[in-house]
């Protein structure tokens, strides 16, 4: 068994740098990201404020959140539906980034987080996953890179899907949610003390991979 744990602001390439990693170990990757998203997308749906703590906490009794693994794709159902892509816009990112502040909510998606790397070798990317999450992972990787290559990848990333953005419009976003996430008072997305610092900016997609790769064969554990 082994547990890597992978942080870091947006656009550092977390989920599909971890994707890769897990496909070539044989591992499970678990996007956490895609639960505070289903919150918020149900926040959204029944017209609740995502910053309005107790308004968010009432729906919570409302909410059942379930993972699964479909020919090795991650799904997250909500109350019996997946709702795949809906969760991608980067109005949901902003919905995402409130409901994260909350305590309840986190207090909320722990179990679900801790239970899969029970029974399983994971890679799990997000904020707070070597922090709190995972506190005894094999590996702690906090991945980042420069500022603009982030918003460039995020940008590149939104025009491949066809959607209308602009460069400025998704850096002044991006800066803005990251503020948000490293800011907040429970769970803050930073390092573990125990993290090895990985800055891509310089690397291509191939050798992040083998990054993260080399970092796992170091513990042994594969
Ligand atoms: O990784 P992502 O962009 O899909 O995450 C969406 C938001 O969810 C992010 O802005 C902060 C929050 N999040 C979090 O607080 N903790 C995590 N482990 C993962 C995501």
């Amino acid at each position: 068994m082994i547990r890597i744990a992978i942080d870091g602001p947006g656009g550092a390439g977390k989920s599909t740098i971890s994707k890769a990693v897990a496909q070539k170990l044989g591992i499970v990757y678990v996007d956490t990201g895609a639960l505070y998203r289903t919150i918020g997308l149900y926040v959204k749906s029944v017209g609740v404020d995502p910053k309005d703590r107790e308004g968010v906490s009432r729906c919570l009794d409302d909410i059942k959140i379930e993972l699964k693994y479909e020919n090795g794709k991650q799904c997250v159902y909500l109350n019996g539906t997946d709702h795949g892509d809906a969760i991608r816009t980067p109005e949901m990112s902003m919905y995402a980034s409130a409901v994260s502040a909350i305590p309840e909510v986190r207090a909320f998606l722990l179990d679900t987080q801790r239970d899969i790397a029970k029974k399983n070798s994971v890679i799990m990317d997000g904020r707070d996953i070597g922090t709190v999450i995972l506190p005894n992972a094999d590996v702690k990787i906090f991945l980042t890179a420069s500022e603009e290559c982030r918003a460039k990848r995020r940008y590149d990333e939104l025009i491949a899907k066809g959607r209308d953005v602009k460069y400025e419009d998704v850096l002044s976003e991006m800066n803005q949610r990251d503020k948000q996430d490293s800011s907040r008072e429970v769970a803050p997305a930073t390092a573990a003390a125990d993290a090895v610092l990985l800055d891509n900016t310089g690397l291509s997609f191939d050798e992040s991979v083998e990054a993260v790769i080399s970092l796992a064969r170091k513990t042994g554990l594969i």
